[in-house]
């Protein structure tokens, strides 16, 4: 590094924009501790560099104090040492150096932090409740002799909580406060309500619902998980004074919601409403003093992630159907159905949701298996009313309304508020629909956690499809913070022996599944378990600080060592563990998903050997040389002793032949014909995929990285069943979870399966057929890196360095696609016209890009004027190839 200007020289080409935390946009009340600083730079020069920044910090509206220049090109991540006091609020700024000199400094970002549980004076109070049974409220009322400047409400429940001041909601983040491994951390919002406080008297209203917490949850549907009482945390400060907590002085009744379940929906009498409630001297009639639950305040942690949200509203259409009126969104969704209706007082207004129809026309619920997915309303008077539930949500497309006559509807979606990152669309409708889809499976299944699927009773966070969607979801959209609190949960959850659970939060581990009348302990499943390494080192290559490894360096390091344990005095896992397995591989029976064709113990080994591999490059990142080289031969024993035992078979399997590629298991002098015969078997099967969860992420990169872009292609771009895009012409809006979740007949698949989840369920509960489960969507993160061509570096991670290497093809001449980097917006847009490859490649200040275009022996290939180099910085640069590489996934198949 270069020594840095003067601090007297200036850039005034260049500029610092967007400087902010880890804790994502808009965040108030973040953790004390471990707080980082990340900021962008732009620039009118195209030769500019960043060669160091600087500091300044302190009071809010007083000047900044700046702290030592740093010569570094470093702009993520940086570590702010030290703690924030409680409740602080600390203004930072940062300027850059460049060879000419130094920016002007950033605009301040005021960090507000949030309080310890010992800070917390309120009290969590509730009152006796059934599970599942009405809502209660809580209710308290308070004077001020004057207008707050700066207020703040501290919110937090064992459940869920809704908070109203003075009648109007304190937020707009929803089921606050979100699911985490409540046994250990639950979350406190930390909301701006200055706005809604007056002088004088001022009323406080909470509803706490089950939730998580209490309601029946889980595929078992057991009640009180975490606890048998439900309670809320409220502390409400006002310029810098508690004004009102959560104690024994509150008031405790019942509103209008009678019941609020997550699978089964609400029942709402709105004949039980007292709109008097938000008002100051309501009567209280038949209304009891709360009580105060006894639980260790240290459990409540400061929100470190965006909160739930509604982030879309979409217009449904109405028709008659069979007597009631049938809605449809036109997307499937996570959320709920806003209607508008006309009625009378008494009358009861249902509304039942699903996913998909019948060919008969019916609403298709038998993939919700014991969720009812309906919310009732009794109307409490003659004429229209806009009915929303509260507490719940459901996966839904259509919903079918009966009771009253519908004015109108709006499908609210919610989702884990986190900003989209990416746009991709192309010359292929299809793939553009699939991309899509793949956006909105994440949308409706990060719910706070990030789940399986978002309609049926289940919702969890299931381990296995995380990882195996976690690449796709980093560029999709902005996760990092939202997966930094999820892998909290995920450590936390992990067993006193380094196991890591099936499902994070672990609502499972008391019980066991039973899988083929296999007894099944929820913990160290290969692929699914291995969430714990692989979710974040994707974190880390998508945005490119090292938090996440330090953060989680030791549940990593507990994981792998569980394996090394197991394995016992043998180098791998002893065989015949029961294991999912390649999930839900197409040709495994339908009834037992697990049966893959590849074998279960070469894949659970290749994971033990992907793990210590993918940890030991952390320890390396982390600067522990030693342990890295330890991990690193644990890897290559492993690799090496699992290729021989089961090598041989598995490669006869794409999802077998994939691995052993990707995971690097395959001796170097195998690898060529290991990937020709991964080739040959897509070629001969017509670009047939044959992978469940854990090959369908890996199968495009093994064929394009070998050379077999053409199959790559072929499988891509099929659309008979199965395939991607097969469930887009069949009018799919979401990720399927089974290839054939409805036949090419039309039919909907049975979803039976030969699994109980526990021993006194019935065949009932058993079906699984999701028609909104990410996993298969895992196919975005290569089309991404290899149809528009913009990858992340493993080592230089956050796009620092940029693989830029488009790869066009027959049937698809033309993609555009933008990723929204830590440096800034990273695009491409390009084309094949007449034999000739153009594209426009826009890279953002502080990336660098490395040229990998589609040439062949006849090309000539140009950046602007000139013959393209190897390697482009900041600007926008016009690449024109001629006689261009393009791949022909049609020439290899006879039609
Ligand atoms: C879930 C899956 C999960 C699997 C593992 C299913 O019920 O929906 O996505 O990974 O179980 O067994």
């Amino acid at each position: 590094m270069t020594a840095l200007p003067s601090p007297s020289a200036v850039d005034a080409a260049t500029r610092v924009v967007a400087l902010r935390t880890q804790h994502g946009p808009g965040l108030l009340g973040v953790p004390r501790d471990g707080l980082r600083l990340s900021w962008r730079a732009e620039t009118g020069d195209a030769g500019a560099r960043i060669e160091g920044y600087q500091l300044a910090e302190g009071v809010e509206g007083a000047t900044l104090t700046a702290s030592e220049p740093v010569a570094s090109t470093r702009i993520t991540g940086v570590a702010i040492p030290g703690s924030l006091a409680p409740r602080e609020r600390r203004a930072f700024a940062v300027r850059v150096a460049t060879a000419t000199g130094w920016t002007a400094w950033s605009e301040p970002l005021v960090v507000e932090a949030g309080v310890d549980s010992a800070d917390l004076e309120a009290a969590v109070i509730g009152t006796d409740t059934p599970a599942d049974g009405p809502v209660p409220l809580l209710r308290t009322e308070f004077a001020l002799d004057r207008v707050p400047a700066s207020a703040r409400l501290r919110l937090s429940a064992l459940g869920l909580v809704d908070a109203w001041i003075n009648g109007t909601p304190a937020t707009d983040a929803l089921l606050t406060p979100g699911w985490t491994s409540y046994q250990e951390r639950i979350l406190v919002d930390t909301i701006d309500v200055t706005p809604l406080l007056r002088e004088g008297a001022n009323v406080i209203v909470l509803a706490v619902a089950d939730g998580w917490y209490r309601g029946s949850f889980g595929f078992a549907r057991r009640q009180a998980i975490y606890g048998d009482r439900t309670g809320a945390l409220a502390q409400l400060e006002a310029d810098g004074e508690t004004v009102a907590k959560t104690d024994a002085s509150w008031q405790a009744g019942f509103g209008p919601l009678r019941s609020a379940s997550i699978y089964d929906g609400t029942v709402t009498d709105l004949r039980l409403d007292d709109p008097a409630v938000h008002e100051p001297g309501f009567a209280a009639d038949g209304w009891r003093a709360a009580s105060v639950i006894d639980v260790d305040t240290a459990r409540f942690v400061p929100r470190s992630a965006p909160p739930v949200r509604v982030v879309a509203e979409l217009p449904m259409d109405a028709i008659a159907h069979d007597g009631r009126t049938r809605l449809d969104g036109g997307q499937n969704v996570s959320g709920w159905v806003r209607l508008t209706v006309r009625g009378r007082a008494g009358d009861v207004v249902t509304v039942r949701h699903a996913e998909v129809l019948e060919p008969s026309g019916d609403l298709h619920v038998k993939a919700l298996r014991s969720a009812k997915a309906t919310d009732v309303y009794t109307l409490d008077r003659d004429g229209e009313h806009t009915l929303e539930p509260a507490f719940t949500f459901h996966g839904f497309r259509y919903a079918d309304v009966d009771g009253a006559e519908v004015v109108s509807a709006t499908a609210v979606a919610i989702s884990s508020d986190l900003a989209p990152r990416s746009t991709f669309t192309s010359s292929h409708e299809a793939l553009d629909r699939f991309h899509s889809n793949v956006f909105w499976s994440q949308r409706d299944n990060f719910v706070s956690v990030p789940t399986d699927c978002p309609q049926r009773d289940e919702r969890l966070g299931w381990t296995g499809d995380a990882q195996a969607f976690a690449a796709t979801a980093n560029t999709l959209m902005d996760t990092e913070a939202f997966w930094l609190s999820w892998l909290r949960d995920l450590e936390i959850d992990q067993t006193d022996e380094g196991g890591v659970p099936a499902v994070v939060p672990d609502i499972i581990r008391p019980q066991d599944m039973l899988m083929g009348g296999v007894q099944t302990p929820n913990m160290g499943r290969a692929g699914w378990a291995d969430a714990a390494t692989i979710i974040p080192l994707a974190v880390y290559e998508s945005y490119g600080s090292d938090e996440v490894l330090r953060r989680q360096r030791d549940s990593m390091r507990r994981w792998v060592d569980h394996l090394t344990r197991r394995a016992g005095d043998h180098v791998v896992l002893a065989p015949g563990d029961y294991q999912f397995g390649d999930w839900l591989d197409p040709d495994a029976p339908g009834d037992r998903p697990w049966e893959a064709k590849v074998s279960s113990d070469f894949v659970s080994n290749a994971f033990y050997a992907h793990s210590a591999r993918l940890l030991a490059h952390a320890e390396r990142i982390l600067g522990d040389a030693a342990t890295a080289d330890r991990y690193d031969a644990l890897a290559d024993r492993v690799g090496a002793a699992t290729f021989e035992r089961w090598g041989d078979e598995a490669v006869l399997t794409q999802s077998g032949a994939a691995i052993a590629l990707e995971f690097g298991l395959a001796p170097t002098a195998r690898r060529a014909e290991i990937a020709d015969g991964l080739a040959e078997n897509v070629r001969r099967e017509n670009g047939r995929i044959a992978t469940g969860f854990l090959g369908t992420p890996l199968v495009l990169f093994a064929l394009s990285r070998s050379g077999h872009l053409d199959e790559a292609y072929l499988m891509l771009l099929r659309s008979e069943a199965p395939s991607w895009l097969y469930q887009v012409d069949r009018g799919a809006t979401t990720v399927w979870e089974r290839w054939d979740a409805i036949l090419p007949d039309g039919s909907i698949h049975s979803g039976a399966m030969d699994a109980l989840p526990t021993e006194d369920a019935s065949e009932d509960d058993t079906g699984m057929l999701s028609f909104n489960h990410y996993a298969y969507g895992a196919m975005i993160d290569w089309v991404y890196r290899t149809v528009a061509g913009l990858a992340p570096d493993a080592d230089d991670p956050g796009y620092r360095t940029v693989h830029v290497a488009p790869r066009p093809a027959v049937g698809l001449s033309h993609a555009s696609a933008s990723i929204d980097t830590p440096q800034g917006r990273l695009a491409i847009d390009w084309r094949v016209d007449g034999g000739v490859f153009e594209a426009a490649l826009e890279v953002p200040f502080g990336s660098r890009a490395m040229l990998d275009l589609p040439i062949t022996a006849e090309s000539t290939a140009t950046v602007g004027d000139a013959p393209a180099p190897a390697e482009l910085r900041h600007g926008t640069h016009r690449i024109v190839v001629t006689a261009p590489a393009v791949a022909a996934p049609g020439a290899v198949v006879p039609a």
